[in-house]
């Protein structure tokens, strides 16, 4: 939300009086001063009128979690067991999922409050590339590594998936990396070739990989510098 509007949705300032407060550089946003009313704040953002706390900032939280096959990537299921009921935390209902994965599907998930910096993890406009572990029914060939690198053509979004890079490992298991997080993505590139996917393990988000002292079900905080490595450029219009 802009810093104008913010400051009118408060009962004791009108529109008027909002613009000659930040005229006259009163307001402070996360310790800076801001003048520009389109000046863009969070949720987390803490914002002081000469120096009194309008908004103190919730604390923004971010994990990462090793997920074991048989949960679902939501935050509420009637049936099965969800990632957030790994999660022993309070007020876990303000907490979201940035990029999901399938039931069966292990690995590296990251939950966060903060949608910002999720949405800037998980659009594809990002290309953050994502690292799979993949074992399959049926031999893996050279030829899925071309086509990988081409692009594969999805009828259903009327589509081609962005160049993705895939390492042979054994005869039916592979690497691959992909920089978009489509539809049961993997499983489809996989499906071209009619080829079942029996395994799939999420080793990497961008920078992360999931810490190889996290069992199946456990998850830790990101550190400060993990938090970082993922920070989208600051909304300053
Ligand atoms: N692609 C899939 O097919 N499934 C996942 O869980 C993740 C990527």
């Amino acid at each position: 939300m802009r810093v104008d509007r913010f400051l009118s949705n408060l009962p004791q300032f009108n529109r008027q009086q909002v613009r000659l407060l930040l005229i006259e550089k009163r307001i402070q946003v996360d310790g800076q001063v801001i003048a520009d009313p389109r000046h863009e704040i969070r949720a987390f953002s803490r914002i002081e009128l000469d120096g009194q706390v309008l908004q103190a900032g919730k604390p923004a939280r971010y994990f990462m979690l090793h997920k074991p096959p048989g949960c679902v990537s939501a935050t509420r299921d009637p049936q099965h067991p969800t990632v957030l009921d790994l999660l022993d935390e309070p007020d876990k209902d303000e907490l979201h999922i940035a990029g999901r994965l399938d039931f069966n599907t292990s690995g590296l998930m990251l939950i966060t409050n903060d949608g910002h910096w999720s949405r800037h993890v998980t659009q594809p406009q990002t290309k953050m590339p994502k690292v799979y572990y993949v074992e399959t029914e049926q031999a893996i060939t050279a030829d899925y590594v071309s086509k990988f690198a081409e692009g594969v053509y999805f009828a259903f979004e009327d589509l081609t998936t962005q160049p993705a890079e895939l390492q042979l490992l054994g005869p039916c298991c592979a690497r691959l990396s992909i920089v978009e997080g489509r539809y049961h993505q993997v499983k489809r590139m996989f499906g071209h070739f009619n080829n079942k996917v029996v395994r799939l393990h999420r080793e990497s988000i961008g920078p992360l990989l999931l810490d190889s002292q996290l069992a199946p079900g456990e998850y830790r905080p990101l550190s400060e510098q993990e938090i970082q490595q993922f920070q989208p450029p600051r909304l300053c219009l």
